[in-house]
């Protein structure tokens, strides 16, 4: 074989390995992009915050992902109020602090806002599922919207990241 299609062929399994170890890199679903505040590297539109308000909205990040890993436990042991209590505190409106989602909402382009809303009414519905699954046992529901709940954090880490 030629050495230049070797080396082509080499280049190309480096780069497919590199978008398997990747994901963020896979192409943003059609839902995502804006064309506002978006310059496009790995596919995810950046959006500038001002570094304050980046430096909290990565620290409500954590604490929903800290949520998550609470309330998945929570379930597991047949908890559901604490269940419920966790997504109240750390993924509902007011795991926010004072005006943060307004400050988020002025500087995140109109699809990201959307998923951010999107996120705090599956904690809300979550949070109903869960306090009824104390009365009726059915664990089915809350599961299914927790479910539902996690596509939402990754579709918007598909689709944007932080400058
Ligand atoms: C509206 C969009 C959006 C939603 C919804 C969202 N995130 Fe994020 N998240 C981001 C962005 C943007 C970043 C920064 C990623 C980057 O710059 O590479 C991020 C970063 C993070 C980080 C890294 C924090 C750090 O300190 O670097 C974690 C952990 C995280 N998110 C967890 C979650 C979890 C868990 C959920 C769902 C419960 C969630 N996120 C929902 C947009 C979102």
């Amino acid at each position: 074989m030629p050495a230049a299609l070797l080396f082509a062929l080499a280049l190309s399994s480096a780069a497919a390995h590199d978008m398997s170890m990747h994901p963020g890199a896979m192409p943003a679903p059609a839902s995502a992009p804006d064309s506002a505040a978006t310059a496009r590297v790995d596919g995810r539109a950046e959006v500038r915050f001002p570094p304050e308000l980046r430096r909290e909205v990565l620290a409500t990040m954590r604490m929903h992902l800290q949520g998550l890993a609470e309330i998945q436990q929570a379930m597991a042991q047949g908890r559901f109020d604490d269940a419920a209590r966790v997504a109240s505190m750390t993924l509902g409106m007011s795991s926010m602090h004072g005006d943060q989602a307004e400050q988020e909402a002025r500087y995140m382009p109109p699809g990201m806002r959307e998923l951010g809303a999107r996120l705090h009414m599956q904690a809300g519905e979550f949070i109903v599922a869960a306090q009824d699954a104390t009365a009726t046992g059915d664990w089915h529901k809350p599961q299914m919207v927790f479910g539902r709940m996690m596509q939402t954090c990754v579709a918007c880490h598909a689709a944007y990241k932080l400058q």
